[in-house]
């Protein structure tokens, strides 16, 4: 069942975080559903840009309609991930999506909050919510570079200035993280501070942390084994998942870390059976780790076991 981002999010806020998870094919949309089934969890499908143009928008949407049917209890919300204005408008129209991100958070504020102040409105009329981001992650976003030291955490202040003037429906804030496998130097922490300052302004807003892919050294270390060269990576800790749920952070984006099942179960499928060449079982097996990966993280996330309740409440009349 599709529901809105806002259903979602009015059940789970300040209790769990909703795990938002990005697909692009067939694979990996089995595994996920398949996942947050075995873990009971409410779920957001993310599709970005990227994903948009990968095969075809028309294949994706078809993709999570067959999924739908042919998972009948699940209960997820399919959400644009980093929109621009124009892609947003897009997914607004097409009758889809419960939701869209727009991402102008590399502009300056006036001009950021005139941009998703546009896609509000347009989205607002068709019943769809927004979710925009003030503060810039580190990291490399599709077309988008911010160099190291260029990432500069959301202030507080703002979020609510923004928030005012926007009337978007969640904030996605940056509290340290980046996006892909090399988040941190050594050891670090989310900045709970920023959030704590942030609940405080706006107790009840639902928030988003963008970058929040654990990056398992297991993981890593079994790609490079099988003959991978990804050195230096570093994810979130994913003990921190909860508490950041706890001060509002309602929407936990991973994409990454699926990636990295993808390789790792590719790399040594491959390696162990260098004759092969029917993609299929790999396939097959990597449907089974993701489902795996994603009821671990559902778990972390506190969303799973909660399938009964959301239910209940978005069909309560
Ligand atoms: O934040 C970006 C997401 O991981 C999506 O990545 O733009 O390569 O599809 P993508
Ligand atoms: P990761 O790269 O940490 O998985 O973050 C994904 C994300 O933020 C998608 O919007
Ligand atoms: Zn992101």
């Amino acid at each position: 069942m599709i529901v809105t981002t806002a259903q979602l999010f009015k059940v789970a806020y300040g209790k769990y975080a909703i795990g938002a998870y990005n697909i692009n094919n067939a694979e990996q949309a089995m595994g996920l559903f398949k996942g947050c089934i075995q873990s009971k969890a409410p779920f957001i499908i993310q599709i970005s840009k990227g994903a948009r143009k990968y095969t075809d928008t028309k294949m994706l949407e078809a993709i999570i309609r067959a999924a739908d049917e042919i998972f009948p209890d699940a209960i997820f919300a399919v959400h644009l991930d980093h929109g621009d204005e124009e892609t947003c408008y897009d997914c607004i129209n097409s009758g889809f999506y419960s939701s869209v991100m727009i991402d102008a958070s590399h502009d300056p504020f006036e001009k950021n909050v005139a941009i998703t102040k546009r896609v509000v409105e347009a989205a607002h009329k068709k019943g769809l919510s927004v979710e925009a981001e003030l503060g810039m992650l580190g990291g490399v976003e599709e077309d988008i570079k911010v160099e190291d030291g260029h990432a500069t955490l959301t202030n507080p202040a703002e979020a609510e200035e923004f928030v005012k003037q926007t009337g978007c429906d969640s904030l996605a804030c940056a509290i340290g993280t980046s996006h892909g496998a090399f988040k941190f130097k050594g050891k670090q922490s989310l900045h709970f501070d920023v959030l704590e300052k942030i609940k405080a302004r706006m107790p009840g807003f639902p928030l988003v942390m963008h970058g929040s892919s654990s990056v398992p050294k297991d993981e890593v270390d079994r790609i490079n084994k099988a003959g991978g060269q990804i050195k230096d990576s570093m994810g979130v800790d994913v003990n921190e998942y909860l508490p950041a749920a706890k001060l509002g952070v309602t929407k936990i984006n991973i994409d990454t870390d699926g990636r990295l099942v993808w390789t790792r179960v590719h790399r040594e499928f491959f390696r162990d059976k260098p004759q092969e060449f029917d993609f299929r079982p790999p396939g097959k097996i990597f449907i089974e780790e993701y489902a795996k990966f994603i009821a671990s993280r559902n778990q972390l996330l506190g969303s799973a076991g909660q399938l009964d309740e959301v239910r209940k409440a978005v069909t309560k009349k």
